[in-house]
């Protein structure tokens, strides 16, 4: 084993309560949707991962289909698990998901009691862990009861295959009825992974106050609207760049004029704050103590160093975040 945890990784980083619950998320967390897969070059993943820990990141989020291939980023953590991190297992939240297609036939997608526990098996077995520390619902499924899936995600925290639960792309509707019936079950919901970021704030009308009165935490993906809220596409789309690659959801077609012009607009109000785009993005969604944590992706440990940074600034005046709202539209 040739990586020690840097001594300093707990100075810095800040740590938010989730939800009504236990535990503590880093105000930072960091996804392998992107970047870690089995495409991707495993020198590069395993800088970002060292780094992030020593950082104090110390939430780490999958799904069962990261890659690509699907189930590859899994993997690549499990790697690192045994390479690097064995020793720091405890010091560790490990978070996957199912819900989005991962095999082929009936039972490879949605949120069936029959998907998810066969999808969180395999998922164990990619990370070579006897468990992770959240297991979520990837998305709502309109086929299968709500209850049907809310009893799966009990019956695998009773197993020991996960810590807790949480559930990713719910409406506020959705949500509620779900908290409901953990509820009931009694294991509590401890987390909600919506999207939001400066273009996405759909969870600001219904969901938080949703999540707000049932104590549920939660954890803010693709905060940088996946690279489009920082200085990546100033000036065209660069090599090797997200909305260059032919794999993903960010196409050309996503940087508009329209985007661009938003884009330059936040870009001077980031520069008059000393921050990089990213960071104010990032700083702008913690300025709601609703927020848990902010779910980010990076292609680099630079971009990572980067976007940690927006943790020295916070705060924003009322005219900024008037102006913001304004340039938002
Ligand atoms: N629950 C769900 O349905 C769901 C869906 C999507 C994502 N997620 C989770 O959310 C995580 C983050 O999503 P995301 O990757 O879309 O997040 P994001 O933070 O919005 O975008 C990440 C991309 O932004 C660019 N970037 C990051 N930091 C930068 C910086 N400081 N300066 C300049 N550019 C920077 C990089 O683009 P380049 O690659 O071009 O360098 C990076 O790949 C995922 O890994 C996953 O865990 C969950």
């Amino acid at each position: 084993m040739d990586y020690l945890a840097s001594d300093n990784r707990y100075n810095d980083m800040v740590y938010r309560r989730c939800g009504n619950s236990g535990i503590s998320l880093p105000a930072i967390s960091l996804g392998l949707w992107h970047n870690f897969g089995a495409v991707d070059d495993f020198d590069n993943s395993q800088k970002i991962l060292r780094r992030a820990f020593d950082l104090g990141i110390t939430h780490f989020d999958l799904a069962n289909n990261y890659g690509p291939p699907v189930g590859s980023a899994e993997e690549t953590l499990g790697r690192m698990l045994e390479k690097d991190f064995r020793p720091y297992r405890d010091e560790m939240i490990i978070s996957t998901k199912a819900g989005y297609l991962m095999w082929s036939g009936p039972y490879g997608e949605w949120a069936s009691k029959k998907h998810l526990v066969a999808s969180l098996n395999q998922s164990l077995k990619r990370f070579k862990l006897d468990y992770v520390d959240i297991f979520y619902s990837h998305r709502p499924d309109p086929n299968t009861p709500l209850e049907e899936t809310m009893m799966a995600l009990d019956l695998l925290v009773r197993q020991g295959k996960t810590l807790y639960i949480g559930i990713s792309n719910y409406s506020a509707e959705q949500t509620e009825k779900a908290v409901l019936i953990l509820k009931s079950l009694g294991t509590p919901c401890l987390i909600h992974q919506p999207r939001y970021s400066m273009f996405d704030r759909w969870v600001e009308k219904e969901l938080f106050e949703v999540l707000e009165h049932n104590s549920v935490g939660s954890i803010a993906f693709s905060p940088l609207a996946q690279g489009l809220l920082t200085d990546r596409y100033l000036k065209g789309i660069p090599d090797g760049s997200r909305a260059s690659k032919a794999h993903g959801f960010l196409c050309p077609k996503h940087i508009t004029d329209e985007i661009m012009g938003k884009v330059e607009a936040l870009n001077a109000i980031a520069q008059s704050r000393n921050q990089s785009l990213a960071q104010m993005a990032i700083a702008w969604l913690l300025r709601d103590s609703r927020v848990t944590s902010v779910l980010i992706g990076v292609s680099t440990q630079a971009q990572l160093e980067n976007s940690v940074k927006s943790l020295s600034n916070l705060r924003f005046s009322a005219d900024e975040l008037i102006t913001i709202d304004k340039i938002l539209g």
